[in-house]
């Protein structure tokens, strides 16, 4: 029997452990219990179920950024943080990334199995097959302004695909859901392109259905009408790891998004560019280009302590971008991967003289020896050195995050289809504890005395 204090002194909550699958909270002011069943899952942690603890004692959990709460079941992606694990349906994301392709993992990640040669040559068929835009749609680019940022465009013109498809987009039709799947997973490099070429003033280029998926991308983003254009292999290559490495990571905040806009049954490509949306931010996807933008800035290796002070320092918003993940407390075993990519790509395409890899390798190497980042198990991310490579492909830095968007469309459209097809689905609906003021009565505006507005830049 095991208890402990949980809230303040007057309230004393007690768990006891009652057996191996069941665990129960009693409020000792109240008497009343709470029994919550413990689930397990076929590798990782158990989790407690709470779901009727209201129900039996009035309260709701607290966890802010749902740092310790599962949200749901599923059967695509396991992490294990602290051993710096990431499986794809329970393969090692380094076994594919050595062996495998992104259509593959594609594959894999929607369907669950690895694909045989048939299978695969059909998938890929079916997504070659939808790889153009509504014209309609790619007039929608002349509507923003030249240096609109790609990540707006990209959000904006995919929440539009929901206007072009939506009437035959029954969301309980496992076909229809299907041909969702190959429409967004085909044409969000299409798309990606397009914004890439707005952003230039240089005419779209079409798909060219002849080239493999990453090949057709660089095709669409470097060709130009003018000029013959040949995809350079170690790019196409270089490309196709980065996105087996980007193409799924669980419930992290844009997977999360898309399930929560999802959950309410929105059109799928809405719930498709809230995640875009939601992975544009530099905690997330946005890092790529954060950190380069942070590299050009610290510029020299002089400048190394002075930066790494202020990322200690906490009044001063600046974070080692690239660094720190939620869930690998040991290693990104994607950074692992990417790192030992950058050097064979920058070596390849002869641009190993890079100062920002130097820079950045001195940075890496010096972080990891202090005791601020060592103590709290702050390592290289997938983001780290990402944009390294996307640099020497000649991808501009405004276009890093969309890349991570392209492969991680596949595991948003996974995570979708798997909470679809759940017939336990529920609209996702967080909690709060609400802090604010009390009930009280209106006041005519000739009888309020004026106060001070809140100052909405601090918390309170
Ligand atoms: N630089 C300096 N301090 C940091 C950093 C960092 N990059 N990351 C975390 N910390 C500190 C943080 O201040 C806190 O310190 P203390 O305990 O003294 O208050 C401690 O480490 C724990 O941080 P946290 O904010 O509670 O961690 P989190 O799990 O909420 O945040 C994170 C994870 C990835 C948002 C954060 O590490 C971060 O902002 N990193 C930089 C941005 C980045 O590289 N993001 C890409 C993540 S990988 C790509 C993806 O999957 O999206």
């Amino acid at each position: 029997m095991c208890g402990r204090n949980a809230c303040n002194a007057q309230f004393s909550w007690v768990v006891y452990r009652m057996t191996e699958k069941k665990f129960e909270l009693v409020d000792p002011a109240t008497q009343r219990k709470a029994q919550l069943s413990v689930r397990n899952g076929t590798i990782g942690p158990a989790v407690v179920d709470i779901s009727t603890i209201n129900k039996d004692l009035g309260v709701f959990t607290y966890d802010p950024g749902f740092g310790m709460t599962a949200a749901t079941d599923s059967k695509i992606t396991y992490i294990d943080g602290d051993a710096g694990v990431l499986l794809y349906r329970g393969y090692p994301v380094e076994q594919l990334a050595q062996d495998s392709s992104f259509m593959e993992v594609a594959y894999l990640l929607l369907l669950s199995e690895l694909p045989s040669h048939k299978q695969l040559e059909e998938f890929g068929g079916n997504i070659r097959l939808h790889t153009m835009i509504n014209e309609s749609l790619l007039r929608f680019f002349n509507g923003f302004h030249h240096n609109a940022h790609p990540m707006a465009m990209v959000s904006a013109v995919i929440a539009s695909m929901s206007a072009f498809y939506h009437d035959t987009m029954d969301i309980h039709n496992p076909r229809h859901r299907e041909i969702f799947s190959h429409r967004i997973i085909a044409k969000i490099p299409t798309i990606a392109a397009a914004a890439h070429k707005h952003s230039l003033g240089q005419p779209f280029v079409y798909p060219q259905n002849n080239l493999d998926y990453c090949s057709n991308l660089l095709h669409m983003l470097f060709a130009v009408p003018c000029e013959p254009y040949q995809v350079d292999p170690v790019a196409a290559e270089a490309l196709d790891l980065l996105f087996i490495l980007h193409a799924d990571h669980e419930q992290n905040a844009s997977t999360s998004t898309v399930r929560l806009a999802g959950s309410t049954g929105a059109n799928p490509y809405a719930a498709i560019s809230a995640g875009v949306s939601a992975l544009w931010g530099p905690a997330h996807g946005g890092a790529n280009e954060a950190v380069l933008a942070m590299l050009e800035q610290i510029g020299t290796v002089d400048n190394i302590p002075k930066y790494l002070a202020m990322a200690k320092d906490k009044s001063s918003h600046f974070r080692l971008m690239g660094f720190g993940h939620r869930v690998y407390k040991n290693f990104d075993p994607r950074a692992k991967i990417i790192r030992e990519m950058c050097h064979k790509v920058l070596a390849k395409l002869g641009r190993t003289d890079n100062p920002l890899f130097e820079l950045a390798l001195r940075l890496e190497e010096i972080a990891l020896k202090d005791e601020y980042f060592v103590s709290r198990k702050l390592y290289p991310n997938v983001d780290f050195y990402s944009g390294m490579i996307y640099s020497a492909i000649g991808i501009p830095r405004s276009m890093f995050t969309v890349m991570f968007a392209i492969a991680r469309t596949v595991g948003w459209v996974a995570h979708w289809q798997e909470m679809i097809s759940d017939p336990g689905m529920r609209i996702g609906r967080p909690r709060q504890l609400y802090t604010g003021a009390t009930r009280r009565d209106y006041v005519g505006i000739n009888k309020r005395s004026e106060k001070t507005p809140p100052d909405l830049r601090s918390h309170n």
